[in-house]
């Protein structure tokens, strides 16, 4: 197929951008599975409310969201190495006004830093705590040493961040719908599986 994006790979003498053109399969991957991940975490710890505080179902849970969450952080570091490899995005066709794709990577950025964000602080939280065994024998090493209060806090804001989260990914995805439907140009469809 021939390559023309904005800036991989680059387009040939002068063709216009092909209004096929889609992000690397190996960004797109990680794109879905970082997806599919947050819906784990943020399910478990959503539903982990219906079970009795120290039943072993509600700790279960918690736990997942914690190995889930540190997958997070992995995911997010061999993203970011695969996008510097990849740097830009292929060309949305038609363009949209400058302003949109300003916006757009303001927010790339925040998600971007809300998934290194998110797992660190729970990693901070549960060094704060003591308490870093994860699900199937996995042991995390403490960022801190113990501090119950500096714990509760960084659990707070953990949490606040957590929520704030919702109305991110929510802004991303209607965006991307958006483009989609009402302005029909081709930036779902870049990354589409
Ligand atoms: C992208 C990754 C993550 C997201 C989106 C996320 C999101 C959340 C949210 C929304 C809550 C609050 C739920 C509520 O208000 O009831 C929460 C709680 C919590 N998270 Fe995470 N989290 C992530 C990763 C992690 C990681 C990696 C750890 C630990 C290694 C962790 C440990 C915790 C703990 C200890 C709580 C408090 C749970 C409780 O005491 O019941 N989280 N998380
Ligand atoms: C149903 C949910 C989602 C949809 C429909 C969606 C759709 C898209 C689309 C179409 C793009 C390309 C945008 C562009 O090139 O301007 C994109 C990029 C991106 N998405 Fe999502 N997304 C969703 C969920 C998420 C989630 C949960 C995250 C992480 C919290 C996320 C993080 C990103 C990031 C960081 C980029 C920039 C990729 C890059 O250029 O490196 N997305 N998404």
């Amino acid at each position: 197929m021939p390559s023309a994006t904005k800036s991989f790979p680059a387009p040939a003498s002068g063709r216009a951008p092909s209004p096929g053109a889609r992000y690397p399969t190996a960004v797109i991957a990680m794109h879905w599975l970082t997806l599919a991940l947050l819906a784990a975490i943020y399910a478990l710890i959503e539903l982990r409310g219906y079970f009795p505080k120290g039943s072993d179902a509600r700790n279960l849970m918690k736990a997942w969201h914690e190995l889930l969450g540190i997958t997070v952080l992995a995911v997010v570091v061999v993203r970011l190495i695969i996008r510097r490899s990849h740097p830009g995005a292929p060309a949305i066709v038609p363009a949209p006004p400058p302003w949109q794709e300003s916006l757009a990577k303001v927010m790339h950025v925040l998600l971007y830093a809300f998934l290194i964000a998110m797992p660190l602080l729970g990693w901070l939280v549960l060094s704060a705590k003591g308490a870093l065994d994860l699900p199937l024998g996995l042991h995390l090493m403490p960022l801190i040493s113990p501090d119950k209060p500096l714990g509760k806090t960084l659990q707070n804001i953990h949490e606040t961040i957590g929520n704030i989260g919702y109305y991110l990914i929510g802004l991303h995805a209607l965006a991307a719908l958006f483009h989609h439907y009402w302005m029909r140009d081709n930036t779902l469809r870049r990354m589409l599986p």
